[in-house]
């Protein structure tokens, strides 16, 4: 939520701003804007909806000689989505751009009013902004300036602030909300992601929370809030430029599930060592899986969902009490958690707000946190004990894709190698499943190889405007990841049901204009799975079912069959998932939706 980029060096950069911007798109947000020094001013250009509408307005300012300059597309909280509530914010002496949300603005707003300040937008930012200035005009000095205002604001933010007097400078704040320092030679950028300056550098560094940077075109320093300098060694970015493209794919969506062989693969590999599932000691000790007498797994939006696939795995191969809870929700209660339980937090970005603050809560507990997170260094990864990566490169449609498929595999894994370590599975047998796990990569490849199959089935679904998935156990884990993917993307109101709760009530939804796509893929529930769809049938619903091979014969009764590969049952919601994101991918392209940045949804949700 929120994009911030930052550039200060040789090149002109009014147009590098409004790029390096389009590569945070996938972040959400509703309206965008620039400042930038040209002739010894600061300009600033802002405009309500999409990057082209800035755009727009920048036409003749696009080729303006400017060598620093901060650029922000915002995800609105506090103000609509207007021109005047886009960041940056200016008072008289400094601009500023900011991720995050100021909880006591109001109070700060009235002393700012007291002391004559104008505010001309409804945002908590501004007062950020007339802050510094205020303390600017009292010390002359602009870190100064930016430290007072700092000790006296409260909540979440990332900053990125310029001062007129000082052209060629941009001192950058990390609190909650990511920020990372791209460097160059010569010239130095700021971004909420590395997709802003990939193209440029791949050298970088994390700034972690309580640090401001002082970004100039030939150096970069970093102090704390008391202004005791920070030494840290920079990281590299390990994938390309081309990879946070969209490489002649229509969508980054349709592109990333293609790329989900590569990156199972990737994900997989490194954790097999002679035909075994194993870690490595440091990022999950063999202990650690032998010791959990209880598990709770904390996440949001489809990571919750590759936590109930975890669960299911967990639970019938290790015999282990498995709990997923809503990272929002659990923070709502006191937590049950003791030194004794292992949590489990799966985060693609790992800086979703809930998520960190959830996992912050089971740590304060005593509980050890093992998190399954896919961006290396980010909040999550950093606060946990242990960190599982997921190796897929970076992850731009909203609406993910390949790091679910990704989050999913690396849970099979911690489930075979914990059954294993508890003795509950023979070396021999582990040895099948690893087998069998990384024949995944194929399997998935034929699925997505079947990619028109799944667009004609399309074509049938785009015109309803409700749609049901039934499923049991793993399957209904899977079904809800289906209709999330659905509904994010094609704006199709849809349920996930567990298949046998329907008839308590929701069956009485079903009709001839409420289609329901039936997921059967688990060998000792097909039965019941088929007598469920008999039942939507018999209530004239159209039904697509997903099948395993071995339930093809008992499903001739249906209007649409997808047979799967043949799998191990655990192993199946890898495959399930795949037509489940290529279907509702094609519904959406065909009723015309933005697929990569839906209405109102964000990449990463960095506020509660
Ligand atoms: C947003 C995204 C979802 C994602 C969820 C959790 O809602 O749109 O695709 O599943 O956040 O994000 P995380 O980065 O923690 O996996």
């Amino acid at each position: 939520m929120c994009g911030i980029v930052g550039y200060v060096g040789r090149r002109s950069c009014a147009g590098l701003l409004v790029d390096a911007l389009k590569t945070l798109e996938y972040r959400g947000y509703d309206s965008a804007g620039v400042a930038f020094f040209h002739d010894g001013i600061i300009e600033t250009v802002k405009a309500a909806g999409r990057i082209q509408n800035l755009e727009s307005k920048m036409e003749s300012r696009i080729d303006v000689e400017t060598h620093c300059g901060i650029g922000h597309t915002r995800w609105a909280t506090h103000g609509g989505p207007t021109d005047e509530n886009a960041h940056p914010h200016s008072s008289e002496h400094i601009s500023l751009l900011h991720n995050g949300i100021i909880e006591n603005y109001q109070e700060l707003k009235a002393f700012l009013i007291e002391k004559g300040y104008t505010f001309l937008s409804q945002t908590d930012t501004e007062t950020a902004a007339h802050l510094m200035d205020y303390y600017y005009k009292e010390t002359g000095d602009f870190l100064e300036a930016v430290i007072r205002a700092l000790h006296e604001i409260r909540g979440t933010y990332a900053f990125g602030i310029i001062c007129k007097d000082e052209p060629g400078k941009i001192i950058c704040v990390r609190q909650e909300n990511p920020l990372l320092l791209g460097l160059g030679e010569g010239e130095n950028f700021m971004a909420s992601d590395i997709p802003a300056f990939i193209k440029y550098t791949k050298k970088y560094l994390v700034m972690e929370p309580g640090e401001i940077a002082i970004l100039e075109a030939d150096r970069v320093s970093l102090v704390d809030f008391d202004k005791n300098p920070i030494e840290k060694e920079p990281l590299v970015v390990t994938w390309d430029y081309e990879a946070a493209e969209k490489g002649g794919y229509p969508h980054f969506m349709l592109k990333e599930i293609h790329e989900t062989p590569s990156c199972l693969r990737a994900t997989m590999s490194p954790r097999v060592q002679d035909g075994l599932v194993r870690f490595d000691e440091k990022e999950l000790p063999d202990h650690l899986l032998r010791d959990a007498r209880s598990i709770t797994i904390l996440a949001c939006g489809s990571a919750m969902h590759a936590g109930m696939v975890t669960k299911y795995g967990i639970e019938k191969l290790c015999r282990v009490k498995v709990d997923v809870e809503v990272a929002s929700e659990f923070r709502g209660r006191p937590p049950l958690l003791t030194k004794d339980d292992l949590v489990i937090v799966i985060s693609q970005s790992g800086e979703t707000l809930d998520t960190l603050a959830a996992l912050k809560m089971a740590r304060a507990c005593g509980a050890k946190i093992l998190s399954i997170v896919n961006v290396v260094g980010s909040s999550i990864a950093r606060e946990s004990d242990y960190v599982v990566y997921t190796w897929t490169g970076p992850e731009i449609a909203v609406a993910t894709t390949k790091a679910y498929s990704a989050q999913i595999a690396i849970s099979y894994m911690i489930a075979a190698r914990m059954a294993f370590v508890k003795g509950l599975m023979s070396e021999e047998a582990l040895r099948d499943f690893t087998a069998e796990l990384m024949m995944l990569p194929e399997l998935v490849a034929s699925l997505v190889e079947r990619e028109s199959e799944f667009r004609a089935l399309a074509e049938q679904y785009c015109k309803y405007e409700d749609l049901f998935f039934l499923g049991r156990c793993l399957d209904y884990a899977a079904s809800l990841e289906g209709s999330l993917k659905l509904k994010e993307i094609s704006y199709i109101h849809s349920e996930a049901y567990a298949a046998g709760e329907l008839k308590h009530g929701t069956i009485s939804l079903i009709t001839d204009d409420v289609p329901v796509i039936g997921l059967v893929t688990q060998t000792p529930l097909m039965e019941k799975m088929v007598s469920n769809l008999r039942e939507v049938t018999a209530r004239n619903a159209r039904v697509m079912a997903i099948c395993a091979p071995q339930a093809k014969d008992l499903l001739e009764f249906v209007d649409d069959l997808v047979v799967l590969p043949a799998a191990r049952d655990e192993l199946m919601p890898s495959l399930s998932v795949i037509p489940l994101q290529l279907i509702s991918y094609h519904i959406a392209a065909l009723r015309g939706c933005d697929i990569d940045k839906p209405r109102n949804l964000a990449k990463s949700v960095t506020v509660e």
